[in-house]
């Protein structure tokens, strides 16, 4: 038997795929909501998955965390099946919902004893947990007087509960203010440090980019970008840069090709001189990115 706290993992260890996902398709009668999707997740990853709305992430979720069926296609997530080990399965994840429900009327120490009493943790763990997701201080108050960020997180905490080895995260910041959104963005990544996968929908772009090694971008049921987050950045930025000069008050642009021989000389020429202002590379965002390769006005 393990020592408590001690989680024996059933995933790959040649290559360590935590979430291996082969041509799954979800249908709901004769609505394709997932269409042949394939990708992996390695350990400690923060894996970004991307989308408008309608296309599918949710579903994929569902299926991912053993709610759904898929109507054909395979996926293990620990190296457990979705379908015939849901169990196995559901012990080594936790999972966050955008809508899922606490007990408002009990405290948030309260709510997650119920969980821990049904996975049979010692109480510590309790504390533990709390202080991950820094409630500590409110934990005896009734969850009815918490705010959207607090609910949020003691919801993350709950999923913490049992040391997940995968932790799905369905648009976790959604609605919050930026400074309680970058308390859970600092969480996932004190996770992901940890070791814990981390599999997450986001609307929020700019998060995606900050927190998400690598992304896959899903347009009505179908992935239709899958990479790292820098290489896809990469492949549909321009090899320009953008040189702003003002000479007698009047300000130039020169834009020089990373391909050109000559840009390095030239560049250096331009960072000497006196009437250099600005130097910029012509980068896109994700988000950018994310506009370009989809098209949410055909949904
Ligand atoms: N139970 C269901 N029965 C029929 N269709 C469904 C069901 N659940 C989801 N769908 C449809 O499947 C498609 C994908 O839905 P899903 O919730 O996975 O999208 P999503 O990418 O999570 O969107 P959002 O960004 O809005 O959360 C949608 O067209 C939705 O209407
Ligand atoms: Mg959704």
């Amino acid at each position: 038997m393990p020592s408590p706290g001690l989680r024996i993992t059933h995933y790959d260890p040649q290559n360590g795929v935590m979430i291996k996902v082969e041509g799954l398709t979800k249908k709901y009668k004769n609505f394709t909501a997932v269409d042949n999707i394939s990708f992996t997740v390695e350990k400690g990853e923060i894996f970004g998955f991307l989308g408008p709305n309608g296309a599918g992430k949710t579903t994929t979720l569902r299926l991912l965390t053993g709610q759904l069926r898929p109507t054909s296609g395979k996926a293990s997530v620990c190296g457990y099946d979705i379908v015939k080990e849901r169990k196995k399965l559901r012990e080594n994840i936790g999972v966050v919902f955008e809508y899922q429900n606490l007990y408002t009327r009990l405290s948030g120490r309260l709510n997650l004893d119920f969980f821990r009493k049904l996975y049979r943790l010692p109480v510590h763990r309790l504390d533990e947990v709390l202080e991950m997701v820094q409630l500590s201080d409110r934990s005896k108050d009734p969850v009815k007087d918490y705010s959207h960020g607090m609910k949020q997180r003691l919801l993350i905490a709950r999923a913490l509960l049992h040391r997940p080895e995968v932790l799905f995260l369905d648009e976790p910041t959604s609605g919050l203010d930026p400074h309680s959104a970058n308390q859970i963005r600092k969480m996932i990544l004190n996770l992901s440090s940890l070791g814990v996968t981390v599999f997450l929908t986001t609307h929020y772009l700019e998060e995606a980019e900050y927190l998400c090694g690598k992304v896959a971008i899903m347009d009505k049921g179908h992935i239709i970008a899958l990479d790292r987050t820098e290489d896809l950045k990469y492949r549909y930025s321009s090899r320009n840069i953008n040189i702003r000069l003002k000479e007698d008050g009047i300000c130039n642009l020169v834009v020089l090709s990373i391909d050109n021989k000559d840009t390095g000389d030239r560049l250096k020429e331009y960072v000497n001189s006196k009437s250099l202002v600005s130097i910029h590379s012509e980068e896109l965002t994700l988000e950018q990115v994310f506009l370009k390769i989809t098209n949410p006005g055909k949904l």
